[in-house]
């Protein structure tokens, strides 16, 4: 069959490459902003955050002092609009420092990622202009720290079965209700917590609220005592009877679930970017010992059992960096970027996990104890696989989407 003629192959292939096949624009040259960004993280990374990480990972410790910092530099809003006090960065740009952010300290980047994807985004897409007056320039100056409430004691990958509920009081909610495994919980302000209102409309009978921290019968719960990740706070959240202002519901009555879904089609190429960096950290790792290590007389990089492992974590690290910046581009441009967002978490959280077990193996003893970092990276990588839809519904998506 001669595929160059074939109308629909050409269809879906420009669906694939996203390019224009008679003028071909593929690139795979950052800008200069791009590289700037990439290097200020990446310097930000080895100067700042590798010297206290495994303290914070050892005492589960938030790091304040790093957040401030990161917020300083306007990693927090780094792609909001700088009309709302954002750095006005492409998505690109954001892929490229989640990466050298989490090479180093994946507690770090999950809060750059919820910060920018979960919640600056939602905002910024979907709020009315009061609202981002209010809630979103803060958000991006990094003033204060967001958190995205969706997960349940029972509802994580089935999202719709929500039973925290928001029951119409004429100028408010009464909100009512736990989450669970709250990315920033302990540390946010301002908290999008999605929640039903009409139980018998199902998904469309869900809405989203800014709440935040200090209203009453809204307490911050106990802190998880996690396998990775452990430098960032991750909470339950218990609300009773808060009254929660009508003006402070995003979007259009029932739009809540649609608004998680947007979101976290987003919040994955960020996910996808920090496993990524957990993976590419590892391997660097991994690439330097085994050129200094020797065993039976040289370098053990010489030797075939190693060097394979090597070649595997690199290509798989490559192709995973191609999927981020394809779904990063796709989102730049304005296209529908949900199946390449899948792709690119699933594809990139199965490398972390695959590479960093690699590289402990590579290290032998020395990669078992905590100062040579890769069992840190190893225990990190774990929850790329879970959290923003776990691998298996990263599958889903994509199999809808080829399935229809
Ligand atoms: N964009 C817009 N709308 C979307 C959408 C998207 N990406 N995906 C689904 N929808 C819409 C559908 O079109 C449908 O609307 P209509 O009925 O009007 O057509 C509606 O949403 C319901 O969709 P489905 O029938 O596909 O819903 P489902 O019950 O089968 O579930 C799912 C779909 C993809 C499995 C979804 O439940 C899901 O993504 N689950 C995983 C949840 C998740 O990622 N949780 C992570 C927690 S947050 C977190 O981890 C943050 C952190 O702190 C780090």
């Amino acid at each position: 069959m001669n595929h160059s003629l074939d109308p629909l192959f050409l269809a879906s292939l420009r669906y694939w490459t996203g390019m224009n096949l008679k003028r071909s624009n593929m690139n795979f040259e950052f800008t200069e902003e791009q590289i700037a960004v990439r290097d200020a993280a990446r310097d930000f990374a080895q100067n700042v955050l590798k010297p206290t990480i495994i303290e914070r990972d050892e005492n589960q410790r938030f790091g304040e002092e790093e957040a401030k910092q990161m917020a300083e530099l306007g990693f927090l809003g780094m792609m909001v609009d700088p009309k709302y006090g954002g750095g006005g960065m492409d998505t690109v740009s954001y892929v490229l420092a989640m990466e050298e952010l989490s090479k180093v300290d994946a507690s770090s980047s999950v809060l750059v990622s919820v910060n920018n994807s979960l919640v600056c985004w939602g905002i910024e897409e979907f709020a009315s202009e009061e609202q981002k007056m209010k809630y979103l320039v803060p958000l991006a100056k990094g003033e204060k720290i967001g958190a995205f409430c969706l997960s349940e004691p029972e509802a994580g990958s089935d999202a719709t079965s929500q039973t925290t509920t928001a029951i119409d009081k004429g100028d408010h909610y009464l909100l009512n209700g736990t989450k669970n495994w709250i990315t920033n919980g302990g540390s946010a302000s301002t908290y999008l917590v999605i929640a039903q209102t009409d139980k018998e409309k199902g998904h469309k009978g869900i809405n989203v609220f800014i709440v935040e921290k200090g209203m009453e019968g809204f307490i911050v719960g106990a802190k998880e005592n996690k396998l990775g990740i452990r430098g960032s706070d991750t909470h339950t959240l218990m609300f009773t009877d808060v009254k929660v202002p009508k003006e402070n519901r995003i979007g259009e009555d029932g739009f809540g679930f649609k608004f998680a879904m947007k979101t976290l089609s987003g919040g994955r190429i960020g996910i996808a970017a920090q496993a990524l960096g957990i993976a590419s950290g590892a391997y660097e790792l991994a690439l330097a010992y085994s050129q200094e290590r020797k065993a039976f007389g040289k370098e053990i990089s010489k030797h075939q059992a190693i060097a394979f492992k090597l070649a595997d974590m690199a290509t798989e690290i490559e192709a995973s960096r191609l999927l981020c910046l394809k779904a990063a581009v796709l989102k730049d441009r304005g296209q529908n970027y949900d199946l390449a967002s899948s792709m690119a978490k699933v594809f990139s959280a199965e490398t972390a996990m695959r590479t960093t077990i690699e590289a402990v193996q590579i290290h032998g003893g020395y990669g078992f104890v905590k100062e040579y970092h890769v069992e840190r990276l190893m225990r990190d990588a774990k929850i790329t696989q879970i959290y923003e839809g776990t691998s298996e519904i990263q599958r889903m998506v994509i199999s809808r989407s080829i399935l229809g």
